[in-house]
């Protein structure tokens, strides 16, 4: 069961009771998807290329999915984004985080107009965005493309340090092209370990309001 809740910055997150976690920061979900994902990766990504191919390992809500759209689609960057999600939400739920308030409400209905087709299947949003939810595990995922982004958000390492262990981030990293960035919510000793043994180059910066480091990681060429 998941169970909308507020977070510090006004906006929702969910509580999920299985796991015993939130799907983002209790200090603000808007802004930590923001910090992490759009600010540290995306926009990292975007000072050097056009065109970006995005594997979110946790879909949840889309949150990062439809920031990432309206970046994309504001700065005309073609973008193809898959995003593995193991237990998908329905669409009423998704309806009624109340993230349609932060993007335009052409992003939000193109997305929410195919957010079910795209979980079986890729879609097109625009003609500068594609969507791919692949309901499956990380472990269980294969596909032979290679991504410049990885943004990994995953539920944290206490609640689920199946998806931290050294095997599935390398398998996770597998997929990224060579030179391709990694990002981040969260950075352990561990984390920063096994990403430095798949050949990465380790930034430690500053986490979103109330986590004091977040990780980004860039792979070798
Ligand atoms: C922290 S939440 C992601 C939040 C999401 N990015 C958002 O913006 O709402 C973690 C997500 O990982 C999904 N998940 C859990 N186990 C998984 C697995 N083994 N493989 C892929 N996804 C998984 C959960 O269902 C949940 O949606």
């Amino acid at each position: 069961m998941n169970i909308i809740t507020p977070t510090a910055d006004g906006s929702n997150t969910l509580y999920n009771e299985t796991i015993g976690e939130h799907y983002h920061s209790k200090h603000g979900a808007l802004q930590e998807s923001k910090h992490v994902f759009i600010g540290a990766g995306l926009q990292f990504v975007a000072a050097k290329q056009a065109e970006i191919s995005i594997l979110e390992v946790g879909f949840g809500t889309g949150l990062n999915f439809i920031l990432t759209l309206e970046y994309c689609e504001d700065n005309n960057i073609q973008l193809n984004y898959t995003s593995i999600e193991a237990f998908p939400l329905s669409t009423g739920l998704i309806e009624q985080t109340g993230y349609s308030a932060y993007v335009p409400q052409t992003i939000w209905n193109s997305f929410i107009t195919n957010y079910e087709a795209a979980l079986k299947s890729p879609q097109s949003l625009s003609a500068l965005s594609t969507l791919e939810i692949p309901h499956t595990t990380l472990a269980a995922f294969n596909t032979p493309k290679r991504f410049d982004i990885i943004y990994y958000d995953a539920f944290s390492v206490q609640h689920q340090p199946e998806m931290w262990s050294d095997e599935i981030i390398a398998h996770a990293c597998s997929f990224l092209k060579p030179g391709g960035t990694f990002v981040t919510y969260a950075i352990t000793g561990k984390l920063k370990r096994a990403i430095k043994a798949c050949s990465f180059t380790i930034e430690k910066l500053p986490g979103a309001p109330g986590k004091r480091e977040m990780l980004r990681a860039v792979k070798g060429m």
